[in-house]
């Protein structure tokens, strides 16, 4: 453990990435076209998006793998529920979820917001997008303001895809080739928890696109990659073999301050940078500071100053835009 003691001094000189989590999904409902509308509007340097498949093979823009905590499928679907009352998206087609319509995640109960005080949680206003609605988008920005947004794509629960035999890292590669994203140079971040998926799209699909390993906790049980040994020296080696970047966790990066005021750092971010690997962070929010940050600038101090990562996920690209405008980081 590194501790370091605040006021922070240090500058950090490389260019630092703002990534619009789920868009700007701190002022509209996540994974909806307004929120990366907004998340382009507030200069954001990539657009996040989760994907996951329909029984038909499409790939929408959605973090979770049910319907159950950002849109209406229980009011317009009854009864289609599985027996512990969760709609995977897998068991609906396209046609059946643009019936839906978005509204702010619920809490892990059901009952009420995850986030107060964000966009009200009954407006029912947004559509389920389909990936290649996104990058209609983002390539449409590009034509008309001549600003180019990367795109920053996750893959999730290839595991229980299998199990409904599809394959969202196949159909993923295929639809961006068609978009003309294919070299490493081009702007976009493919990411996962899952190693095995990130392993098969550079080996076997041969994929040159930027490649990210997300870092998870064994516990959350995202997938069978061994999180404890990826945080390894040996670990973090092993993913320099196949990607260029890891997305640790906040937590996995400082763990809070000691008795003195100090913050504790992990180490990670160094033995990352000595194998050449970008770190990009998750998820600063502004209206969920961790106890050792008293505002979330002083957060973005921590991170971008401080601990030096080369970008961050945030639910308010417009406040992280900001702070690295005012400290000439961007
Ligand atoms: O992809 C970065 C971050 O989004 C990982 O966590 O659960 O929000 O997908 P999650
Ligand atoms: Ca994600």
């Amino acid at each position: 453990m590194i501790y370091l003691t605040l006021p922070y001094n240090t500058l950090a000189s490389q260019e630092k990435l703002v990534i619009a989590h789920r868009g700007a999904s701190g002022y509209l409902p996540e994974h909806t076209l307004e929120s990366a509308v907004l998340a382009f509007a507030m200069k954001a340097d990539f657009l996040e998006l989760d994907v996951v498949m329909t029984r038909d093979g499409h790939l929408i823009v959605m973090h979770d793998l049910t319907l159950n905590a950002t849109t209406n499928v229980d009011e317009i679907f009854p009864g289609r529920s599985g027996t512990n009352g969760k709609y995977l998206t897998m068991e609906f087609s396209l046609a059946e979820i643009k019936n839906l319509r978005v509204h702010e995640r619920s809490n892990k109960r059901g009952s009420g917001p995850a986030f107060k005080g964000r966009f009200p949680y009954e407006s029912l206003l947004f559509e389920v997008p389909t990936l290649e609605e996104m990058l209609q988008l983002v390539n449409g920005f590009k034509q008309s303001h001549g600003r180019v947004m990367g795109l920053y794509i996750e893959i999730k629960g290839a595991e229980i895809h299998r199990q409904y035999n599809l394959d969202p890292a196949k159909k993923l590669l295929a639809i961006l080739e068609g978009y003309d994203y294919r070299e490493a140079s081009d702007p976009i971040w493919i990411q996962s928890f899952d190693a095995e998926v990130l392993k098969t799209m550079r080996q076997k699909h041969k994929t040159r696109l930027k490649l990210l390993q997300l870092i998870g906790e064994n516990r959350w049980r995202l997938s069978a990659t061994d999180f404890d040994y990826l945080k390894t020296e040996v670990g973090l080696n092993e993913v320099a073999g196949y990607a260029d970047g890891i997305g640790p966790w906040m937590n996995h990066v400082v763990t809070g301050k000691n008795i003195s005021g100090d913050l504790k750092l992990t180490g990670i971010v160094t033995m990352a940078h000595h194998l050449n690997l970008k770190v990009h962070l998750y998820t600063l929010r502004a209206d969920r500071l961790p106890d050792y940050a008293e505002t979330f600038e002083d957060l973005l101090h921590i991170f971008f100053n401080l601990v030096q990562v080369d970008g961050i996920f945030t639910d308010f690209p417009d406040r992280a835009v900001k702070y690295l405008e005012k400290t000439s980081l961007h």
